[in-house]
């Protein structure tokens, strides 16, 4: 009798083992391509999606990469932003397609998120204002 059982028992673990194999490869699966898809570089933080190294080369050179990272917007916003660090702060005129490269890489690896701050407080919840005028 606990022959018996003991051999089903095996039997059945190794009926289950090719089931639990396909779990495993489509774990492994998912796995890879979830994470391919945002594969960072180590060093500086960049999604590796296309013209990448583009923006390490280009972009990196007076401040981290963080700065990039951190942030998100739609082309347009990306595009002031290289305007303003043209304008202000030393970064060179780029080439048009440099440009290009750069604002598509940003454009669709950082876009404009859905909400990047809290709606505002109600007015019976905000702190009492000290500078309102007292009659
Ligand atoms: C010539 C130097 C220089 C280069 C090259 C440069 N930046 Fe900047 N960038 C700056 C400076 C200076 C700041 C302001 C840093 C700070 O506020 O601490 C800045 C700020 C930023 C910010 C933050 C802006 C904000 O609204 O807070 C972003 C985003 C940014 N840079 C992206 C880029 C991208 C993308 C490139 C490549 C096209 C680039 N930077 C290349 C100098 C540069």
């Amino acid at each position: 009798m606990d022959n018996n059982r003991q051999v089903q028992v095996k039997d059945s673990m190794i009926r289950l083992h090719p089931i639990a194999q396909r779990f495993l490869l489509l774990a492994t699966l998912l796995w890879t391509t979830v994470f391919s898809a945002q594969e960072t570089d180590p060093v500086s933080g960049l999604i590796k999606a296309e013209g990448w190294e583009v923006v390490q080369s280009t972009c990196t050179e007076c401040h981290a990469a963080l700065l990039i990272t951190q942030n998100a917007g739609n082309r347009s916003v990306w595009e002031s932003r290289i305007r303003w660090m043209q304008e202000t702060q030393g970064l060179r005129l780029l080439a048009p397609d440099e440009e290009q490269t750069i604002l598509d890489y940003l454009a669709i690896s950082y876009p404009q998120k859905a909400a990047t701050r809290r709606a505002a407080l109600p007015a019976q919840q905000m702190p009492s204002n000290p500078y309102e005028a007292e009659d």
